[in-house]
């Protein structure tokens, strides 16, 4: 097993004493998507800051690519590629001017970029707009042209931090069908954080909760929403019924049975099996059924378990976020931050 990102107990404490991450460690095989997932202000750009040397921990070690963060940032940055949600790309150059300066800036071989440059602006699907000023293009399209600049020098390790943020459904879909091509042809690993759930659901092979500077779970998507324990059935009754709570947790198959606000959440292997019997207790309890919904177990569910918290997608921006963004962009090619 070869391992593409090591972190070993990375903390970070800001000035002013917040503490962004604490004691996290986690390991990124070579060629695996990894999400990095969890709610405003949870440490995820601040983790993202120190694996690709834009921010100095404040305690504890990493090794991207083989390479230590912290000894060796100037060889680490000509590595790995970074995708921000802030716009990196220049808006008065034209796409390909953009590319030209990344493949300058990372040093590619000038007898390759010429030809790099056509072919990622044909996979991109940025071609017929490539001589234009990147700021006629669409959403999208800038994303896209995003994408291109941080992966034109091939690394073998690529940072996604919220790199779909703001785009519409269809754009989303486009942009991750990229970068699965990119994991296809060139096994690159890629890091990622993200707001939408799903999206980590689909893409990644292994997934990180964080909260507060936290690690609280990892697994695949499909262990995580394991550990749920199942499908999760909501009975709503038209009128409390003190026995009905344990009624329904004597019907087989049930596993676990919780309460809240007038309605049980009843935890079962197969929530759909059980719908019937759950809708036969509540008759024989003589009440009757405002609703009863199923839930199949999501990465939604998953998220409230771990961190006690509803995920909200209107979360997605933060003002922090923006000014570390933006930090990082100015720093991508100075000295890290301390
Ligand atoms: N430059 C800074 N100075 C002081 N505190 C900071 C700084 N940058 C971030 N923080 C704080 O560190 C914590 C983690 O922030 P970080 O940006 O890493 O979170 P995040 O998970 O990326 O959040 P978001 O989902 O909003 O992007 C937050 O409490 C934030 O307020
Ligand atoms: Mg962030």
């Amino acid at each position: 097993m070869t391992l593409a990102i090591q972190a070993e107990a990375l903390s970070k404490t800001y000035k002013g004493q917040v503490k962004a991450v604490e004691n996290v460690s986690f390991a990124v095989e070579a060629g695996e998507a990894y999400g990095f997932l969890g709610p405003n202000g949870a440490g995820k750009t601040t983790t993202v800051a120190m694996l690709t040397a834009g921010l100095v921990p404040t305690a504890g070690h990493a090794v991207v690519d083989g390479v230590d963060v912290i000894r060796e940032p100037s060889t680490l940055k000509k590595r790995i590629g970074i995708v921000f949600q802030e716009s990196t790309a220049d808006s008065d150059l034209t796409g390909r001017e953009n590319l030209s300066l990344a493949a300058a800036l990372f040093n590619v071989p000038r007898r390759d970029a010429a030809g790099r440059i056509d072919s990622l602006l044909e996979r991109m699907q940025i071609g017929e707009a490539a001589d234009r000023l990147a700021k006629t293009y669409s959403g999208g399209m800038r994303r896209r042209l995003e994408l291109a600049v941080g992966i034109i020098h091939s690394p073998k390790v690529l940072f996604l931090d919220e790199p779909t943020l703001g785009l519409d459904p269809q754009g989303r879909a486009g942009f991750w069908r990229y970068v699965e091509q990119l994991r296809k042809d060139h096994g690159m690993t890629v890091f990622i954080t993200t707001h939408y759930l799903e999206e980590a659901d689909n893409i990644c092979d292994r997934i990180a909760i964080i909260d507060r500077g936290h690690i609280v779970a990892t697994g695949s998507p499909s262990e995580l929403k394991d550990r749920l324990g199942g499908d999760v059935v909501t009975v709503r009754p038209t009128r409390p019924e003190p026995t009905l709570e344990a009624t329904l947790r004597a019907i087989p198959g049930v596993s676990s049975v919780g309460s809240a606000e007038g309605a049980y959440r009843v935890k079962a292997a197969n929530g759909e099996k059980l719908v019937p019997a759950l809708v036969d207790a509540c008759t024989r309890a003589g009440v009757g059924l405002a609703t009863v919904s199923l839930k199949r177990p999501s990465l939604d569910e998953v998220f409230l378990e771990f961190t006690g918290r509803e995920y909200r997608e209107d979360d997605a921006v933060s003002a922090t976020d923006r000014a570390v963004r933006i930090g990082q962009v100015q720093q991508a090619f100075g000295r890290a931050r301390r």
